[in-house]
């Protein structure tokens, strides 16, 4: 054997004894992995070097070094496999417990608005309204001027409104949807819109500047104010609760005469008197009235032949004693505990 094959040789063995220390003591399996790339790695493993040198010797050394360099890599490989083996044996299973219960999906939640605003739609249903929307930014004309509110009515100042430029701006109410639904479909009618509205108000535990209603409109032949006073009792008691005591006050809207408000016995003292009603039992919940001829003017409904009622109800509220919330500024908190409560209404 050349002096050159025999210096391989014995350079082959002492890598073998050196590796089988190493990997004796290699603590876990990171290092077991990276000793297997220092000798054995295909690219610059210190054994692999040296078989790549072989067609470089003459033809015997190569026998001999290459016999010597296999034998090396298969020691090194079985110190390996058995340090590898020894070590699951011991190591905790890496797939942890098969049994335990998977941790739940979030599954998202709907809204509490939302949940409100699909209960009132689906007990109009039940009375043959579908549901319609409009858009959030709208037109002066469809939120003010076509509603009979005059330019320079006072009720412009009572909403203080979000304008986007002339003649535009974010919809202060639901009521322009009742607008274009006029304009788009001839009578009979009856729809609900829900949707989100806009007004300059302080953001506190009560105001909000965005704010969901869901307005309602039915006009028909022979329309009279018994349909709306039986329609919004019959929501109220389906609504709040079977027995509860509805009352309609007299009010004023530029879009209905004559115009009402009502109320439902609080649904927290059940009419006695608490701070939440305000000492009275009695709690808003809704503007209503007969819709006013001006209005059938604007949009073009023939006001000799139809008559029609609508009412307009702010859902925050609603959802707020719905589920005991008390403070609006929850519902457009990103607080997830505060979401997770409504995961089953999904
Ligand atoms: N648009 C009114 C508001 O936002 C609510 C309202 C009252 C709507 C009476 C109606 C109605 O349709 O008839 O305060």
């Amino acid at each position: 054997m050349s002096d050159q094959a025999a210096d391989l040789v014995a350079a082959l063995a002492r890598l073998a004894a050196e590796a089988e220390q190493l990997i004796r003591a290699a603590p876990d399996g990171d290092a077991l992995q990276r000793l297997k790339t220092e000798y054995l790695g295909r690219k610059a493993g210190r054994v692999t070097a040296i078989l790549k040198a072989l067609p470089s010797l003459e033809s015997e050394a190569r026998r001999a070094v290459g016999q010597a360099a296999n034998q090396a890599k298969a020691a090194i490989e079985q110190q390996l496999a058995d340090a590898e083996a020894a070590r699951a044996a011991t190591a905790p299973p890496a797939a942890g417990d098969l049994t335990m219960p998977a941790r739940p999906v979030w599954r998202g939640a709907l809204h509490p608005v939302t949940i409100v605003a699909d209960e009132i739609c689906e007990i109009f249903h039940e009375l043959g309204f579908t549901r319609a929307i409009g858009p959030e930014a709208e037109t002066e004309r469809n939120n003010f001027t076509a509603l009979n509110f005059p330019p320079e009515h006072p009720a412009l100042d009572m909403q203080p409104t979000f304008y986007l430029g002339q003649g535009t701006l974010l919809r202060s109410h639901t009521s322009p949807v009742q607008i274009r639904v006029m304009e788009a479909y001839q009578p009979p009618i009856r729809v609900t819109i829900p949707g989100r509205c806009y007004r300059r108000d302080p953001f506190d535990a009560s105001h909000a500047p965005v704010f969901t209603q869901v307005e309602g409109l039915c006009v028909d032949e022979g329309i009279s104010f018994v349909d709306l006073k039986a329609a919004i009792t019959f929501f109220a008691r389906r609504f709040f609760a079977s027995g509860v005591r509805v009352r309609f006050r007299p009010s004023f809207f530029p879009f209905t005469e004559p115009s009402a408000e009502v109320d439902v016995e609080c649904q927290l003292c059940h009419g006695s008197g608490c701070p939440a009603c305000k000492g009275t039992g009695w709690m808003e919940i809704l503007g209503c009235g007969m819709v006013d001829p001006a209005v059938f003017e604007a949009v073009g409904v023939d006001a000799e032949h139809y008559t029609g009622w609508a009412f307009g109800m702010g859902l925050d509220r609603a959802a707020m004693v719905r589920y005991g919330i008390p403070d609006i500024r929850m519902l457009s908190d990103a607080d997830m505990r505060f979401h997770r409560q409504f995961v089953d209404s999904v």
